[in-house]
Formats: C-alpha cells, sequence, structure tokens
C-alpha cells in the first residue's frame, strides 16, 4: 500500500509557527514515527505553500496510489481549484486538520474542499496524520473484502 501525504502552505513551519495551536512537535520527527507505525505502507510525504504545486502533485499521484492525505492549510477555505483537482482524480483523499477549525474563526469552519475528499479528520494534533491512514487502510481492507 502507498499512501501519499500533502501538506499546504505554511506546514512547514511545523514545530514553530503557533506552537500552542499547532504544537512543538517538528514534523521530520513525526513522519519518522508515523513509517515506523505503519511498515508496511509506503508513506510518501509533499509540502508546498504554492496552490498549483499541490495541484501539480494531487494530479501526479491522483491516479495510482492507494491513498492521499491533505492538510490544505489555508487553502482549505479558498481552493476551488484544489476541489476540483481532488475530483479529477480517482485515489481517494482524506481531509486533514491538525487544530480543530471549527473552535476557532468563523472563516475556517467553511471547507471548499470536503466535497472532493472520502472523509475528514481535525482536532488531534499531529495524530490526525496517524487517524487519516489507519482510515484509508481500512477502506482498501473493505474494498477487497468486498
Ligand atoms: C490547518 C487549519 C487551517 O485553517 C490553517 O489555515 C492551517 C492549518 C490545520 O491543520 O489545523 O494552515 O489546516
Amino acid at each position: 500500500m502507498r499512501i501519499q501525504i500533502i501538506n499546504g502552505p505554511n506546514l512547514n513551519l511545523l514545530g514553530i509557527r503557533e506552537p500552542e495551536i499547532y504544537g512543538k512537535r517538528a514534523w521530520e520527527d513525526y513522519l519518522k514515527e508515523l513509517r515506523a507505525r505503519f511498515p508496511k505502507v509506503r508513506i510518501d510525504y509533499f509540502q508546498s505553500n504554492l496552490e498549483g504545486e499541490i495541484i501539480n502533485m494531487i494530479h501526479e499521484v491522483g491516479f495510482d496510489r492507494d491513498g492521499i492525505v491533505l492538510n490544505a492549510g489555508a487553502y482549505t477555505h479558498t481552493s476551488i481549484a484544489i476541489l476540483d483537482a481532488l475530483r479529477s482524480v480517482s485515489t481517494p483523499t482524506v481531509e486533514v486538520h491538525i487544530s480543530n477549525v471549527y473552535q476557532r474563526e468563523e472563516f475556517r469552519r467553511r471547507s471548499i474542499i470536503s466535497p472532493g475528499c472520502v472523509g475528514f479528520v481535525g482536532g488531534f494534533g499531529l495524530d490526525s496524520y496517524r487517524l487519516a491512514i489507519e482510515a484509508l487502510i481500512d477502506n482498501a481492507d473493505r474494498d477487497k473484502a468486498e
């Protein structure tokens, strides 16, 4: 099984950026832990601050990976282009947020990209990524059993 994590704008600053909201843990350290936790899954990682690069990556991986875990950052709330990209590919995507976007500002309560995703995980800190991967694994196992 092969899963692609895509992180959007400002998520390259995890551990430094607003630690009271996003935590103090460095992403690279967490990614190592994730890979160790799912030894049978190949977990690829991509981060970009640019909308077009995120779209290019969705196109690149969207037909042959088993799942995409997407934290689109603030583009979540603005990007019809990312929604269209998700709808253009066949790989299932789980929308992920580190924070509970429903507890924060009003503008974070609206996700433009959700209709292009199979599910949503948010509010569990970095653990949201693990939960999303588990959901994709369970989904794939269910599909195989059917
Ligand atoms: C975020 C929530 C977004 O509203 C914000 O713009 C981010 C991070 C999260 O992971 O909680 O950059 O996606």
